[in-house]
């Protein structure tokens, strides 16, 4: 049975405890209800309602939801604050500068405590640093930086002095990283001499440099470059400054940038189905309102708990539930350096019982791959760790087959830990479709119910209703704050794929198809509908894998798609024909590995194709067209049902139904 079909037939339910209720946010479904209710009959109200009581405004907004200009929405937009002030100074002036913000585990186990205090003073330092620089409000800055408290530091910095930042993932390659400079626009680029990850030094200084000397990032005016492991690097003089050394004298007070709510807060750079990653660009007001709510209301965070999600900050669950959103209310939370199984494969346990983790939130692969391990040595079992202070568990990112939602929910929660399964995405910002601890009995394998103001629906390709138990397209039905207001630099981009006009061109179109199930209506995502993968809950475009491909001299042409995997929940099967005679045995072992390289300095390695597969040819229509069900199914090595009389040339589906 597939991972979807499992999930269709659980039929496991796992009501709240009345522990996981007794205090909670929303201590049940009633609460829910009422608050659904709510946003249902007065939509503005209700998102103006915690708008207000959520965040701290310097000006206060006298408009809600600005619809004029559909579907660039504008939520808040005369309110003033500042993200920064707001997820830092507002806790300091109620007292509570003393309060760890960030307990940082470095790779080697080092230890970090900064308190909001600190933190305080290192944003507001480097923020004096960046204006200096020349950094004005609007500027975008990209940060390329290793997990890091000057991570989360520079980004807060950016947010203080109104500048959009724009972070790039420590893994990506130059080129990505030169692509996102050219296509944001960078005045300056923030990134450290190395990272450490399981033990290893990895370059990201030389990775910076080639990327700016690719050329059309001639308004990066500054590198900043964080020492971390103070490996070598070669200095432009000039153009390179140390951190360190940038922020020794500068004063640790700096007025916050005041910004309108609709004020770019960040741009964040994600996989489409067609062309180049598209700038997700979020707004201020937006972002930091639905970061901190969902923390209330999914985590049911409270002022002891100590909050641990182990994404990068390179990603969007990293911006939202690192920087902004644990920050936002002011809790404690750890942050990790390195990779879960390093030193052990019980790293993660091992942390969770030093630092008295309570609300713990991670990806399906992340378990998936550490239940193999576990299950092999006892040693790095979850159950030989002390894991008793847990109370929530969260996973995010790719759909969570029942089995590992069981492992964790069982081995790492002690049977008593609710699991909170959050459906979203870069663009949504926040948490959209999810559980609450507290309210909702769980199914394994079904994040369940939207949260309060979230308009989820299914429909199909004509934008219509389907009934509960039929399958169809996840759609947002109204504007929610969080949500993405644009592709950066490309509003037509923006509208036709978010708001299709087949949909109507009203429907926000989540790219994801969904049941819902008949009788709860909870929602169960079955993945993307479009040519996005999810590897390892990374989100890759086929076509970039392709264009990153037929870039590489011996390549004539190449198709790339998905196949269930194990593990990582996707895997990337390549199809290439090369210019030269279709390889047979080691010829051909070697160049794949040559083209998997490949792929790694063109996107990054999360992009390697798990799978190359070569003939001399694709399967193609005979208008050309290349059949990519048929792909899809000799990737996955099923039999050929397909009706193939279509097809020019048939015989080529002996040759790359071969698993090399
Ligand atoms: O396909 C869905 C999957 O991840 C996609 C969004 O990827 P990204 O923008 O990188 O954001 C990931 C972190 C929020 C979605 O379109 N996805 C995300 N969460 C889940 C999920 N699929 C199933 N269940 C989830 N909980």
């Amino acid at each position: 049975m597939s991972a979807i079909e499992s999930v269709l037939h659980e039929r496991r339910v796992f009501p709240p405890s009345d522990k996981a209720s007794a205090n909670a946010a929303i201590s049940g479904m009633d609460a829910y209800k009422a608050l659904t209710a709510e946003a249902e009959s007065d939509y503005e109200g209700f998102w103006a309602r915690i708008a207000r009581e959520t965040l701290s405004w310097h000006k206060p907004f006298t408009k809600v939801l600005d619809e004029s200009n559909a579907p660039f929405y504008k939520w808040f937009e005369d309110g003033e604050l500042n993200a920064s002030y707001n997820c830092i100074d507002r806790h300091v002036e109620a007292g509570h500068g003393g309060k760890n913000a960030i307990i940082f585990e470095a790779d080697d186990g080092a230890v970090t405590n900064v308190t909001y205090q600190d933190l305080l003073q290192r944003v507001s330092r480097l923020a004096n640093a960046l204006k200096k620089q020349g950094v004005k409000k609007g500027d975008r800055v990209v940060i390329y930086l290793p997990m890091s408290v000057e991570g989360v530091v520079a980004m807060q910095a950016c947010a203080r002095i109104g500048a959009t930042h724009s972070v790039v993932f420590g893994g990506f390659s130059s080129k990505s990283l030169n692509e996102r400079l050219v296509d944001v626009g960078a005045v300056a680029l923030i990134t450290a001499d190395e990272q450490m990850r399981g033990g290893k030094a990895l370059p990201l200084k030389s990775i910076a440099d080639e990327a700016i000397a690719a050329g059309g990032c001639d308004a990066v005016k500054s590198v900043i470059v964080y020492r971390r492991t103070g490996g070598k690097v070669a200095w432009n003089e000039g153009r390179d400054l140390w951190l360190h050394e940038l922020v020794e004298n500068e004063s640790d007070q700096c007025e916050p940038e005041w910004v309108s709510a609709e004020h770019p807060l960040f741009i964040l750079y994600t996989s489409g189905s067609t062309g180049k990653p598209k700038g997700v660009q979020h707004s201020t007001g937006g972002i930091l309102l639905w970061a901190a709510q969902t923390m209330k209301w999914t985590f049911d965070m409270k002022p002891d708990d100590v909050f641990w999600c182990t994404a990068d900050i390179g990603w969007i669950t990293g911006h939202s539930y690192i920087t902004y959103g644990p920050t936002a209310i002011g809790a404690t939370q750890v942050m990790f350096e390195g990779v879960p199984t390093y030193p052990h494969a019980g790293r993660f346990w091992e942390m969770i019982g030093r630092h008295k983790v309570t609300i713990f939130y991670t990806a399906p692969t992340a378990i998936r791959s550490l239940i193999k391990v576990s299950e092999a040595d006892a040693k790095v079992h979850p159950k030989s760790f002390d894991l008793s202070t847990l109370r929530i568990l969260g996973t995010v990112g790719e759909p969570i087959n029942p089995e590992a939602w069981m492992w964790y929910y069982e081995n790492v929660g002690g049977a008593k830990c609710p699991i909170v399964d959050t459906w979203w995405q870069t663009e949504t910002g926040g948490h959209m479709i999810t559980p609450l601890p507290g309210a909702t009995p769980l199914v394994p394998g079904s994040c369940t119910l939207p949260l309060p103001g979230i308009m989820a629906a299914i429909v199909d390709e004509t934008g219509q209703d389907v009934p509960n138990g039929q399958g169809g397209i996840l759609v947002v039905k109204r504007p929610w704050p969080s949500m993405l207001r644009n592709v950066w630099g490309d509003p037509d981009r923006y509208k036709s794929s978010y708001f299709p006009e087949e949909l109507g061109g009203k429907l926000y179109l989540a790219g994801d198809g969904a049941v819902r199930d008949k009788d709860t209506g909870y929602f169960t995502i079955m993945g993307r509908i479009d040519d996005v993968l999810n590897v390892s809950g990374h989100r890759l475009g086929t076509m970039e894998i392709e264009s990153a491909l037929v870039s590489n001299p011996l390549v004539a042409e190449a198709a790339v798609v998905g196949r269930p995997d194990e593990t990582t929940g996707e895997a990337v099967v390549a199809f290439v024909v090369l210019k030269q005679a279709r390889p047979e045995g080691d010829a051909g072992t070697k160049i794949a590995n040559e083209l998997r390289a490949w792929v790694a300095k063109e996107i990054g390695p999360i992009a390697k194709p798990k799978d190359i597969r070569f003939g001399e040819n694709l399967p193609k229509t005979r208008s050309g067209k290349i059949m990519r069900r048929l792909l899809r199914s000799l990737a996955k090595g099923e039999e050929i049902t397909q009706d193939v009389s279509t097809l020019e040339n048939p015989a080529i589906l002996d040759q790359l139904g071969e698993a090399r």
